[in-house]
């Protein structure tokens, strides 16, 4: 489904990513692992435009989507969560849906005056209800994210995420800060979104976590794939170990 060919990013003279290939299947999860600075979030960076690569390409579903802007690239069918939490502290949970509510078709101004909008907006508060019951945070819908739990609020960056019905979602380490309760409850939300047609790459580190979950796993280590293939093969791979636990320990 994506295609990740030959990819690489630099920061001035930091190599963050170097011929980074591999294809994610067509269903299911893709994890993507590896150390902090391993190059992770600058591969996200790089599949959704936030980075331009300085070499390979990035293909998805056949159409070569390399160098394209966010926006577009989202066109595409593509969402993503942020490793940080992306939320207007100032407006409740309902009004910051509203600011990810980005439909395929955007109203035009003119329609608005003339008042032939509201059909729109009406798919779109449906869909945000939707949206914020599969992920079960309807109850804070009206509350701000100061008085909100930390895992409700990653469960939320997953219901906007998903609002625009996205082919692919890329979620950049969802799991981290979360207790073990959490946790298992994000898992099963992810699970629920792979159950309706959606295909995931997740960062993640925590192997605990990913064991479950994923189908196919990616290690990445010095901006370079180290490791590719089930949770099993990569957990035995000696290279994978070693970018872990350290010479020592392998
Ligand atoms: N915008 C940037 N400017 C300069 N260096 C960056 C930038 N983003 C990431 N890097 C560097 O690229 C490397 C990979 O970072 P990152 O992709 O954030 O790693 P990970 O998500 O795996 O922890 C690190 O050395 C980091 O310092
Ligand atoms: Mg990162």
């Amino acid at each position: 489904m994506l295609d990740i060919n030959n990819i690489g990013v630099s920061f001035g003279g930091v190599r963050a990513l170097n011929e980074v290939s591999f294809t994610t299947p067509d269903k299911g999860i893709t994890a993507l692992i590896g150390p902090n600075g391993a190059g992770k979030t600058t591969l996200f960076n790089a599949i959704t435009g936030f980075v331009t690569p300085t070499d390979g390409t990035v293909s998805f579903s056949g159409e070569n989507i390399t160098g394209k802007v966010p926006e577009d690239v989202f066109m595409y069918g593509i969402s993503r969560t942020f490793q940080n939490l992306n939320i207007i502290p100032e407006l409740n949970l309902r009004q910051n849906m509203y600011l990810g509510f980005i439909g395929k078709e955007k109203p035009s101004p003119l329609k608005s005056i003339a008042g032939l909008n509201r059909s729109y907006w009406k798919d779109a508060e449906k869909r945000i209800d939707e949206c914020m019951d599969f992920v079960n945070v309807t109850e804070y819908a009206e509350m701000t994210p100061d008085s909100i739990p930390y895992g409700v609020l990653k469960n939320f960056e997953l219901a906007r995420a998903i609002l625009s019905n996205p082919k692919m979602l890329l979620l950049d380490e969802p799991a981290a800060g979360l207790n073990l309760n959490e946790k298992e409850n994000l898992a099963a939300m992810v699970k629920k979104i792979v159950g309706q047609g959606v295909n995931i790459l997740m960062v993640e580190h925590d192997m605990q976590f990913i064991s479950s979950l994923a189908d196919y796993v990616i290690c990445l280590n010095f901006g370079e794939v180290i490791g590719k293939g089930t949770y099993k093969e990569v957990r035995e791979n000696k290279e994978v170990l070693r970018a872990y636990l350290g010479d020592d320990e392998v």
